[in-house]
């Protein structure tokens, strides 16, 4: 099974495994990362799980939809490599790729 590399708002590393077909927020969600507060269930309209994605895997990320870009808008904590995490689906080529929890805004 793949796996992700997470990082939480204190730093700390794990690794966890990573079901292709699940969205990241879910990914983080069920393996106990509640920082992550993920309010509007995966519908892209809070942008509380906004995290921070390995500049190595662009081209395996899908693309960042209009509604995603607004929302990122309005963080504080917005940069190059932040996505919503419930936007991107897990799959085999994310394998290893590390994920920072974004701070809370
Ligand atoms: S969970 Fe609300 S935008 Fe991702």
């Amino acid at each position: 099974m793949p796996s992700l590399i997470v990082v939480n708002r204190s730093g700390e590393e794990r690794m966890v495994e990573a079901t292709s077909g699940l969205s990241i927020m879910e990914i983080l969600r069920d393996n106990g990362f509640d920082e992550l507060l993920a309010l509007c269930g995966g519908c892209c309209s809070c942008a509380t799980c906004h995290v921070y994605v390995d500049p190595k895997f662009p081209a395996a990320i899908s693309a960042m939809s209009d509604d995603e870009n607004d929302l990122l808008d309005s963080s504080d904590h917005r940069d190059s490599d932040s996505r919503l995490s419930c936007q991107i689906i897990m799959s085999a080529e994310l394998d290893g790729m590390t994920i920072r929890i974004a701070p809370e805004d």
